[in-house]
């Protein structure tokens, strides 16, 4: 099977692993620290910053928790959104208020967001979709002017940016995703960013039970008499992330810009071969002074013949999927019936395609002709139904 997404990790990964096996540290420590603070650099802010979670997930929730946002609040967030977004909003009491997207970049625009923005809204969890900046520069200035807090879920974009400003650091708080179908692979893993230092301190003592003594494990970090006491200042869970994740972290770092380098090629060779396909939109391009991580390759296919067209594709070993399923759809969040019609547009046309570093170029050979096949065939058939 072709792979939509795919981890590349590999001899130099085991070897970090096998390092910290070696030093007998395995839980949060130096490889952690260093993982943190190269990130930072990544990233392009300051260590105080940064703080490394067990899963993007985690961040969320610990995002939504450091905003204050409780009952009676409302949280406007993409429909074309992860399932995880949406929990962590409805997990506070708040309102999930679902906003459209742009039908080509399913990214929100600045005018979708403002249409469903009201006194009661106290924050936005915005999405860059595929790894598309978006419109994130406007949105952080609406959100500004309007003291509501933006949050950056920055899983697609790793590596996004515009005018060299990191996607995610737009905001006041940023999360990234390190799991098994990410770009940068920790197999499990997140990182938090707070545009405040006093939050991110506040994030980081979180992460462990609220212990007000918590600052990161050494071996021989506390010298104070009865180390073992510890004070309670939050109610929280356990969301730190250990060195083992951490040093494969600082591998993929390494790794990152080859990883980013044939992702490009990739998208380059579906735009060129995908080109001028009957009934087949490829993703537009990208505004000047924007970059994207590649995250997701999309097409948009005419005719109703998505569906068929994905299945045509699985049976020729291709997996392909849609990210993300419409949230405002979802009863648990209170679903009303509103018409969110671009989004919802999006979600009936848009395939994503397999896009990952290791994919070969035999993989993408056959990847391209079998959609071109299975459009044109499918679409004469849709057209032939209706005459
Ligand atoms: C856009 C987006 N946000 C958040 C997540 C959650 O990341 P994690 O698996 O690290 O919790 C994902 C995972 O697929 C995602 O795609």
């Amino acid at each position: 099977m072709i792979n939509i997404f795919q981890p590349s990790l590999g001899e130099a990964e085991l070897a970090a692993v096998q390092e910290v096996f070696r030093s007998n540290w395995l839980g949060r420590g130096a490889r952690t620290e260093e993982f943190e603070t190269r990130f930072a650099r990544h990233l392009g802010v300051g260590r105080e910053h940064v703080t490394s979670t067990n899963s993007c997930t985690e961040a969320t929730f610990l995002a939504m928790e450091l905003a204050g946002v409780g009952p009676g609040d409302e949280v406007v967030l993409p429909a074309v959104s992860f399932v995880g977004a949406g929990n962590a909003v409805a997990s506070t009491g708040a309102r999930p208020v679902f906003c459209d997207v742009d039908p080509r970049t399913l990214n929100v625009r600045v005018t979708d967001l403002e249409r469903m923005l009201t006194p009661r809204t106290k924050a936005v969890l915005l999405l860059h979709y595929g790894g598309y900046p978006g419109e994130i520069a406007q949105i952080a200035e609406v959100c500004r002017d309007r003291g509501i807090l933006l949050i950056e879920d920055s899983a697609c974009s790793v590596a996004s940016s515009v005018d060299g400003h990191a996607c995610g650091t737009f905001g006041d708080m940023g999360v990234w995703s390190f799991d098994h179908g990410k770009i940068l692979v920790t197999v499990d893993g997140g990182m938090f960013y707070a545009k405040d230092p006093e939050v991110a301190a506040k994030a980081a003592k979180r992460l462990y039970f609220g212990l007000e003594q918590f600052s990161g494990f050494s071996q021989a970090q506390r010298t104070d008499a009865r180390w073992w006491d510890f004070e309670v200042s939050s109610f929280s869970r356990r969301s730190i992330t250990n060195d083992v994740l951490a040093a494969i972290g600082c591998v993929q770092l390494d790794r990152l810009p080859d990883f980013l380098r044939r992702r490009q090629e990739i998208v380059a060779r579906y735009d060129q071969d995908l080109a001028g396909l009957p009934g087949v939109l490829l993703p537009p391009a990208l505004p000047a002074g924007h970059v994207s991580s590649n995250y997701l390759y999309w097409i948009q296919i005419d005719g109703g013949i998505r569906d068929v067209v994905a299945k045509d594709l699985y049976e020729h070993g291709i997996y392909t999927t849609f990210r993300y399923p419409l949230l405002h759809r979802v009863e648990a969040y209170g679903a009303t019936g509103a018409r969110l019609p671009d989004a919802e547009h999006a979600a009936e046309v848009t395939l994503c395609l397999p896009l990952h570093q290791a994919l070969t170029d035999k993989d993408l050979d056959l990847t391209i002709s079998v959609l071109h096949e299975a459009v044109t065939s499918r679409l004469a058939g849709a057209m032939g139904g209706h005459a």
